[in-house]
Order: C-alpha cells, then sequence, then structure tokens
C-alpha cells in the first residue's frame, strides 16, 4: 500500500499549554487532527468550566487561519471538586472529561488529588451524569518502583474506584504495560484507554541508548519490550476499547537537557504517521482509522469526523528542532530519524 486515506483522526489526549508555547505548538496538531481532549495542566490547572472556556477560547484565537479544529476541554480533578462544578461541566457542551492527577504523579500535578476519598461526590456526580474520568494511572507511593507504579495503581486504585462507581466512565491514559491492557480488556464497555505513539515504537531500553536521552523521558515512562508488544497488540486488534492519544508533551530543550529534566515527549509534528509506521510494521494499517479516528469519538458519544486526511509512503526527516519558546526550541520524537509515513498536504 503507498498511499492511505481515511476519515479525519482524533487525538484524545494532548497537551498544548498556553500562551506562545500554545501558539508555536498547536499548528502542528490542527494541521492532522479534527479535535483533541485537551488536558488541563496549566500553572494554574484549569480546575473549573469558566477556566476551561477561558482556555478554549485561547485555544480558538491560537489557530492559524485556514486550520480547523475544535478543542474538547477537560477540568482538572483537585481534592476540592465540588458535584456542582461537574454538573455544570456535563452542562456546558465543551468539558468532555475530568482528569486524575494522582498528586506528583508528573509534571503539573502538584494540585491533583491527595486522596480519592474526598472526591467521592464529584465521582457520584460524574457516574450519574455520564462525564467521563480520565486517569493518569500511576501510584505516587514513592517507595513503589517506577516501572511498577502503573500496576500498582491499578491494584490500589483503579479496581477499588470501579467497585466503588461501577458504572463511571473511565480512560485509562497512556497505558504502558501489558498489566494496563488486561485490566482494560477485562472491565465493562465504560472502560477504555489512550496508547500514545511512543510507547507503540519504543522501549525503554531506548532510553539509555549509547547515552542517557532526556528526549525519551516521559511519564508513565516507557517499558520493557514484552509491554510495548502488549500494547502494539492491542492497539492493533480491531478492540474499540483502544484509541489514538499522543500525549504529546512539549517541554522547551532546555527544560529537557537539564540535571533534573521535564517529563514529557513531543510527537504532534508526525502525531498520526508515527502510529501509521506502527500499524505498518504490524501489518494492520486497515485497522488504523477505527484505532485513530472511530474509537474514540464512539467513546465520548460525539459524531466521528466527516472529513479525511491522505498519508503516502515516503519518507522524510522530522527538523531537529521546531520554533518554541524564542531562543529555546524544542525537540521533536525522532529528532534526526526517518519516519516512513506522510501526511499529504
Ligand atoms: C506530561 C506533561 O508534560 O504535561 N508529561 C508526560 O511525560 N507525559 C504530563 C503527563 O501526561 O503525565
Ligand atoms: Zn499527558
Amino acid at each position: 500500500m503507498q498511499s492511505l486515506t481515511f476519515t479525519r483522526p482524533d487525538d484524545w489526549h494532548l497537551h498544548l499549554r498556553d500562551g506562545a508555547a500554545l501558539a508555536a505548538v498547536l499548528p502542528d496538531t490542527a494541521r492532522r487532527f479534527a479535535r483533541a481532549i485537551v488536558m488541563p495542566n496549566l500553572k494554574p490547572p484549569v480546575t473549573t468550566v469558566a477556566s476551561a472556556a477561558a482556555y478554549r477560547r485561547r485555544i480558538l484565537a491560537a489557530l492559524p487561519a485556514g486550520l480547523s479544529f475544535e478543542p474538547l476541554m477537560t477540568l482538572y480533578l483537585t481534592d476540592e471538586t465540588s458535584p456542582e462544578e461537574i454538573a455544570a461541566a456535563s452542562r456546558s457542551g465543551f468539558v468532555h472529561g475530568v482528569k486524575l492527577y494522582p498528586a506528583g504523579a508528573t509534571t503539573n500535578s502538584a494540585a491533583g488529588v491527595t486522596d480519592l476519598g474526598k472526591c467521592r461526590m464529584a465521582l457520584a456526580r460524574m457516574e450519574a451524569l455520564g462525564l467521563p474520568l480520565l486517569v493518569h494511572g500511576e501510584a505516587t507511593d514513592p517507595a513503589v518502583d517506577i516501572f511498577d507504579r502503573e500496576a500498582v495503581f491499578i491494584e490500589r486504585v483503579a479496581i477499588p474506584l470501579l467497585k466503588d462507581f461501577p458504572a463511571l466512565r473511565l480512560v485509562f491514559e497512556h497505558i504502558t504495560t501489558d498489566h494496563a491492557v488486561q485490566f482494560v480488556m477485562a472491565a465493562g464497555e465504560n472502560v477504555a484507554a489512550t496508547i500514545t505513539a511512543h510507547h507503540l515504537l519504543l522501549n525503554r531500553n531506548a532510553i539509555f541508548q549509547g547515552g542517557i536521552r532526556p528526549h525519551l523521558y516521559c511519564l508513565p515512562v516507557l517499558k520493557r519490550e514484552a509491554h510495548r508488544l502488549a500494547l502494539v497488540a492491542a492497539a492493533t486488534s480491531g478492540n474499540p476499547k483502544f484509541f489514538l492519544g499522543t500525549d504529546s508533551a512539549p517541554h522547551a530543550k532546555s527544560a529537557k537537557e537539564s540535571g533534573c529534566g521535564c517529563a514529557g515527549c513531543y510527537t504532534a509534528h508526525a502525531g498520526i504517521e508515527l502510529y501509521a509506521q506502527v500499524f505498518d510494521a504490524a501489518a494492520a494499517l486497515d485497522r488504523l482509522e477505527g484505532f485513530a479516528s472511530h474509537y474514540g469519538a464512539d467513546f465520548y458519544r460525539l459524531a466521528r469526523n466527516s472529513g479525511k486526511i491522505t498519508l503516502v509512503r515516503e519518507s522524510w526527516v522530522p527538523p531537529a528542532t521546531v520554533p518554541f519558546l524564542g531562543a529555546d526550541p524544542l525537540v521533536p520524537l525522532p529528532a534526526g530519524e526517518s519516519i516512513a509515513w506522510r501526511l499529504q498536504p
């Protein structure tokens, strides 16, 4: 197959940041994806419907003329989120989920949830209204090995949560392990998962290949090869519980190449092409459209897109850096390595 035309995809997990950073990265996403679930981990976080509305307006204002893109907003769950705010979010028409960051789990998660017990009223309202909870599924207990945090989160948090709120609609974000694949497959239809391109392409050896590679550091951290293979199997299986979420998470080069570098990989510049590479390698290109363009919309109870995109089999090398914050660029993944599929403009 030399070219592939299919329904325009959506990105069900994306970091757009704000201000100059937002303006720098938004076109990469909007050229490829019709919509994206926009993460609320700004500083300060997007915790109210009013702040989500304002952030949505800033995103639309930053969109270059000629590109169409719909930001699907989320709220950042805190110990204080009220059931009234949840109800208002559900009514708003533009808030499509509520993000659970266990406090301390990842970038800008300090204001996150310290104890899910404090969120029972909010969770009950989400369950009643069908508003999805999007989870960063990592245990925050510092005693837990970083490679085990997803599995421990499932045992300690996700299973009890679904026992208490069995009809809660839940998206397990950026899954990285076979444990998460099994958990999602065994759960009811109310539970789904997003998978990033980088977790499908790389295992944890890549972080240390020939030296430490800060641009491959993200959270949850890359896992061993057996887990990568489980993710590829899930993504290419045609099971509608698994759909595309890039988790493209831009950080300036200086913040990544540092004594304490930030977590996050930038992939929006090749946000659909990298997945095409994975599906091609798995001889499953015929299943890319479901994963990228159908299943997420179905889970979120939104119409599938009507537009199309075309990818051609044509090798290209992404730039080593992408302009970001003035003199401080960002380094996209995989910098300097070729990608086998190209988006037709
Ligand atoms: C994300 C970010 O930078 O906001 N980082 C990451 O490594 N994925 C936060 C997140 O999604 O965990
Ligand atoms: Zn993320």
